[in-house]
């Protein structure tokens, strides 16, 4: 038999379906016109929602009850998009002694070569186009002809069927039935029959878009999420599926009497990090965890999980996590981590911006070394030499001569072969520089800082610092005044405690966790030996071994986190120092400039991002604080 294939959400099915299976198959001749209720209809937030599709089945039955109409649940059963290769590859294995056409509607024309099996779907099989009368079919055709050739477009322009449309469309007949209009005229009897006797239609489904973090605020509303499975777990009718939608994890809980079986059994079978659609209200309700929770009514699967997820909810060894960065960040801790980071960066922003310091950029291309030659990373630039930056200080210095208070966030680059917690090949800095400033003045901004970040994420990242299990205490009590000590102090400090320390060595990992022990907050550490510290730091005027540096050292062995002071003025004091580091001097000569024409005292800081975001989230190793972090060993993923 020559059997017409017409696709379509029916929900509900009306007379105009009826008409243009009735009205083809006439001029055609078809033998039977087949009524395809597809596996899911059209759908975005905001518009009417559709009946059950074992509902949708039993109406296009009830529709189809003359001679020569047919409902074929064919695309119901099959999961994916409907009107396919694969809708036809599978009614021409159940029956081989059929010859199948597809019929479209004219609109769509236009819109073919955007369907992605539309070209084999139109070489496959016979279209009919169905359109109004006088419907302009040429651009739509033409679109055909360029994309997908000629002799197609042809075969579309000799099988046009016209006909008068019918004036309501299905998601006008659902308004009307929701808003009490008259809808009845539109569907046959027996579908209006259906309609009353199972209260189709009669809930508003519009759902509002809404994500994890916000949907305390829709109590009570039909809220759609996306997202990805996180847990499920299915027992009988329920299933509860934890979704992980970016912004947080709530539980859902699936019934199968409402999303209807085919969909209950394809949402069973899914895994973790499957990628869904779930619509459905929530609820307040203090039991469930994050204290609401989303009764589904219906679930789109988008993709589901090839194999297994390689990071299930066990426990993995941090090789094989850091191997799986790509895929780690999905991980609560990390998510969590991530979440601080980016609160500190606004933070950080915000703090300067209030401040009117101006946003500076610093080049990541460099020509020479800034924190010492011996961890830079040498890169070939065209037929020369240039090296990662280390520190944008320099040209921040330039930059404060011109703008009074600035500051560059950046990535900075240390070829450090160290192995501990607390270094990365590659981190982010972010560097105030402050003309007209002395190293108390420097202090002061290190400290304001400091109390302003941490107790901004205390505030705005209660949920994250949870998550991390992070115990806020020892955070809380990060407020000015900061302890200030002196090198010198630190040392005696060390010497009592009887650890083995020499004046002028510069402070290791084990010596910060003992000196920030002696306090409950944050130390800083000013006045070291000029030994120790960069060419650039200024000479303590009160002791000529001594520069006006400052550390500051967190706390629970964070260690530093912020390194500065006052900048070197004196030409010849820095043209001794240059020589002394072993830097070319050309290299610094527009450093140098910046003291020749109207110097004045200044200088500023560096805080390591990670560093602070790893001491804040009490992470462990900072390699946790950065997305895609770089070390000795790695710089994959
Ligand atoms: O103490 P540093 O080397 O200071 C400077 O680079 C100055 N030029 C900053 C300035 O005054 N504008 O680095 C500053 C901070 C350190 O306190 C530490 O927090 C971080 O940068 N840091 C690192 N973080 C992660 N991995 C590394 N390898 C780091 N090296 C420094
Ligand atoms: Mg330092």
């Amino acid at each position: 038999m020559r059997i017409g294939l017409l696709g379509g959400s029916f929900n509900p099915p009306h007379r105009g379906h009826l008409e243009v299976a009735r009205t083809v198959r006439k001029a055609l001749g078809l033998d039977e016109v087949w009524l395809l209720p597809a596996s899911r209809p059209p759908h975005k937030p905001g518009h009417l929602d559709m009946a059950p599709p074992a509902d949708r089945l039993n109406m296009t039955r009830l529709l189809a009850r003359e001679p020569g109409l047919e409902a074929c649940a064919v695309e119901l059963q099959r999961p994916g998009p409907s009107y396919t290769v694969d809708t036809l590859a599978e009614l021409r294995r159940l029956h081989p002694e059929h010859e199948f056409s597809f019929l479209i509607g004219g609109d769509t024309v236009g819109e073919l070569p955007t369907w992605k099996d539309a070209a084999r779907l139109l070489r496959e099989t016979a279209f009919v186009v169905v359109c109004r009368p006088g419907y302009e079919l040429d651009e739509g055709l033409a679109h055909v002809a360029r994309e997908l050739g000629e002799d197609l477009a042809q075969r579309l322009r000799e099988r046009v069927v016209t006909m008068e449309p019918r004036p309501e469309s299905s998601t006008a007949i659902r308004r009307a039935i929701l808003e009490g209009a008259p809808w009845e005229h539109n569907v046959t009897d027996d579908v209006a029959d259906y309609i009353r006797a199972n209260g189709l239609y009669r809930r508003d489904f519009v759902a509002t878009s809404a994500t994890v973090r916000e949907l305390k605020q829709y109590d009570g509303q039909r809220v759609e999420l996306q997202g990805w499975v996180y847990k499920l777990r299915a027992k009988g009718k329920i299933a509860f599926l934890h979704l992980r939608d970016g912004s947080g994890v709530v539980q859902t809980i699936v019934n199968k009497n409402e999303v209807g079986e085919e969909s209950y059994a394809r949402i069973k079978g899914l895994t973790q990090e499957a990628s869904i659609r779930v619509r459905g209200t929530a609820k307040l309700d203090e039991r469930a965890p994050g204290g609401v929770e989303v009764a589904v009514d219906d679930v789109e699967v988008i993709s589901e999980v090839e194999g297994e997820y390689p990071i299930s909810l066990q426990a993995h060894g941090i090789d094989f996590l850091l191997s799986h960065r790509h895929l780690w960040l999905r991980s609560t801790q990390q998510h969590a981590t991530l979440r601080v980071r980016s609160e500190v960066i606004q933070a950080i922003h915000d703090f300067f911006y209030a401040r009117q310091f101006v946003h500076v950029d610093a080049p990541v291309f460099t020509p020479a070394a800034c924190e010492g030659t011996t961890n830079l990373f040498e890169v070939k630039y065209f037929d020369d030499t240039a090296y990662l930056t280390q520190s944008g200080q320099l040209y921040m210095e330039a930059a404060a001569m011109a703008h009074g208070k600035v500051y560059c966030f950046g990535p900075t680059f240390r070829a450090e072969r160290s192995k501990t917690r607390r270094h990365l090949t590659e981190f982010w800095m972010v560097e105030p520089e402050m003309a007209f400033a002395d190293l108390d003045d420097v202090m002061d901004l290190a400290e304001e800082f400091l109390e302003s970040i941490v107790q901004r994420v205390l505030t705005n990242c209660q949920a994250e610092l949870e998550t991390l299990e992070r115990d806020t205490s020892s955070l809380e009590k990060v407020k000015r005044p900061f302890p200030r000590i002196t090198y010198d102090e630190a040392v005696k400090l060390l010497q009592e405690e009887g650890l083995d320390f020499t004046w002028g060595n510069d402070l290791g990992a084990p010596d910060e966790t003992a000196i920030s022990a002696h306090f409950d907050r944050p130390v800083l550490i000013h006045r070291w030996p000029k030994e120790i510290k960069a060419f650039y730091m200024s000479p303590d005027p009160e002791d000529e071994r001594l520069v006006l540096g400052v550390d500051v050292i967190a706390p629970e062995g964070a260690g530093e986190v912020i390194g500065g002071g006052q900048r070197a003025t004196d030409l010849t004091f820095l043209l001794e120092q240059i020589a002394q580091h072993e830097l070319p001097q050309e290299a610094f000569e527009w450093y140098l400039d910046l003291r020749r024409y109207g110097s004045v005292p200044h200088g500023g800081f560096g805080l390591g991002l990670e560093r602070l975001v790893a001491w804040i989230c009490g992470r462990e190793h900072v390699r946790e604080a950065i997305p895609f972090p770089r070390t000795l060993y790695r710089k994959e993923p």
